[in-house]
């Protein structure tokens, strides 16, 4: 009996596995930051233009994924916009990244 309800436990999460949505992957975000973000914010996030937050020291990172991925679609000060560059998992992803930088 118990096999069997593991079994139907184990085929409802195989069922919905595909319409779940997977957890930022801050190394995908990584590629994203290297490619679009280091050269204004450093490999280390501290930031190498005027204004630029430092992300080690967690500034710049304290509202919730979302915002933080709104505000880089419509771009910052000196910060362009990223609508249209990077979708919105890639900003998820990006914004993971970023907390790995916190030290
Ligand atoms: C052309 C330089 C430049 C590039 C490229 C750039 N940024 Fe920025 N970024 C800035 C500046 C300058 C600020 C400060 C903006 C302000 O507060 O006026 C900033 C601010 C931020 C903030 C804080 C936003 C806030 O609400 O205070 C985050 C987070 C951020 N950048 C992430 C990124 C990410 C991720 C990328 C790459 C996808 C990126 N930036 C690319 C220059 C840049």
């Amino acid at each position: 009996m118990r096999v069997l309800f593991l079994l139907f436990l184990f085929g409802l999460s195989t069922a919905f596995a595909p319409v779940v949505s997977k957890a930022a992957d801050p190394a995908s975000g990584r590629q994203a930051y290297e490619r679009y973000c280091i050269s204004c914010h450093g490999a280390d996030g501290r930031g190498v233009v005027a204004n630029a937050p430092d992300f080690a020291r967690g500034q710049g990172l304290m509202a919730p994924d979302v915002t933080i991925a709104q505000t880089l679609r419509s771009g910052k000060g000196g910060m362009p916009s990223f609508l249209g560059i990077l979708s919105n998992t890639e900003l998820l992803d990006v914004v993971a990244y970023l907390r790995t930088l916190q030290r």
